[in-house]
């Protein structure tokens, strides 16, 4: 029997991915800069074992089957590939935030499952390798195999598409504020939205105009310059939506209270807070901010209509292998 637990974070976009230049092997269409969530986990546990039939799947303790668990499978089938490896294996994975909040969980649940899988057997691979392996299960989720603020390069083939830390989570005390608006799960998932993204007459400009927006990002991730961090990021954010908005058949992710958030945002903004907002697949509004505004900013969102709720993060760290053992909740 070969076992190995790992545990991921999940990670906040600022420079956005969306769309493939390779939907297979998920190369994308434009390269993209996130931020590691610390507060929220993926903690995943991976055995394989002669005495295992078929690969098997659990989530916060609910046997899962299907389409889910084909993409575990189809990682997983990498790594036996790689190993020199034919047994089955079971996957048990929980997350410390609540599973119906609506932040993606792909990112963290693959990245933690590359390192879990890959060290369950035997393999050493480096951050580069795991991040390449992750993001064939999940785009994003190659960014959430470094630590801290991270650059998925676009590379142009499976051997140089991966993410690499642009500074450690200790770089830069931001914060993210997620006003949780719905809950529910979401009408189309990011995987599908991906194959959409080429049909909006508005995709190639903003690929086109990437290189200019991450340069701007890199800049102010490195200079700590929250300013420059929000018109580039707000700018990203509204560009992505416009793609989703403008593709055939269109995707709306937004709810009224997810423009009540942005136009708060805003608002605060004018009146001197350094706060911006971006919004991934889904309704929810990431708020980010200094560590010094978190009370003050979640207890505002907390008050607009719509909002149910406010988790918190600071910036994370890199997946990690750790010994297994129960997963609280936040
Ligand atoms: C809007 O990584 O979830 O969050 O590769 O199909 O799993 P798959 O897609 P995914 O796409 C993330 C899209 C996004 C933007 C981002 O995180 O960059």
């Amino acid at each position: 029997m070969y076992t190995a637990t790992a545990i991921a974070h999940p990670n906040i976009a600022f420079i956005k991915y969306w769309g493939n230049r390779d939907e297979t092997l998920r190369i994308p269409a434009n390269g993209s800069i996130s931020m590691n969530l610390g507060a929220l986990r993926t903690r995943t546990t991976v055995t394989f074992s002669t005495d295992i039939g078929e690969d098997s799947l659990s989530l916060n303790g609910r046997r899962i089957r299907g389409a889910a668990l084909q993409r575990v499978s189809a990682l997983l089938d990498k790594v036996r590939d790689m190993a020199d490896l034919l047994m089955a294996a079971s996957v048990e994975s929980s997350n410390n935030f609540p599973i119906g909040a609506g932040i993606a969980s792909s990112a963290s649940a693959f990245a933690a499952l590359a390192l879990a899988a890959s060290a369950a057997a035997g393999l050493h691979l480096d951050e580069v390798a795991l991040s390449r392996l992750a993001r064939t299960g999940s785009g994003s989720a190659c960014r959430s195999v470094p630590g801290g603020f991270v650059e998925w390069e676009v590379g142009n083939s499976d051997a140089d598409s991966y993410a690499r830390s642009l500074a450690p989570a200790e770089h830069w005390d931001l914060h993210d504020c997620i006003a949780v608006v719905n809950a529910g799960h979401k009408p189309t998932g990011s995987s599908e939205g991906h194959t959409l993204a080429a049909s909006s007459p508005l995709q190639a400009a903003r690929v086109a105009d990437a290189p200019r927006r991450l340069s701007l990002c890199r800049t102010a991730i490195l200079e700590q310059d929250i300013s420059l961090l929000a018109e580039v990021a707000e700018q990203d954010c509204n560009l992505m939506h416009a793609v989703m908005m403008t593709s055939s058949p269109p995707l709306f992710y937004w709810e009224p209270a997810t423009l009540a958030v942005i136009h708060a945002v805003r608002r605060w903004r004018e009146e001197g807070s350094a706060v911006f907002y971006t919004i991934d697949a889904g309704p929810n509004v990431h708020v980010l901010c200094p560590a010094s505004e978190v009370a003050a900013l979640s207890e505002k969102l907390r008050r607009i209509h719509g909002v149910r709720r406010v988790l918190h993060s600071a910036p994370g760290g890199p997946a990690r292998l750790v010994a297994p053992a129960a997963e609280k909740t936040v």
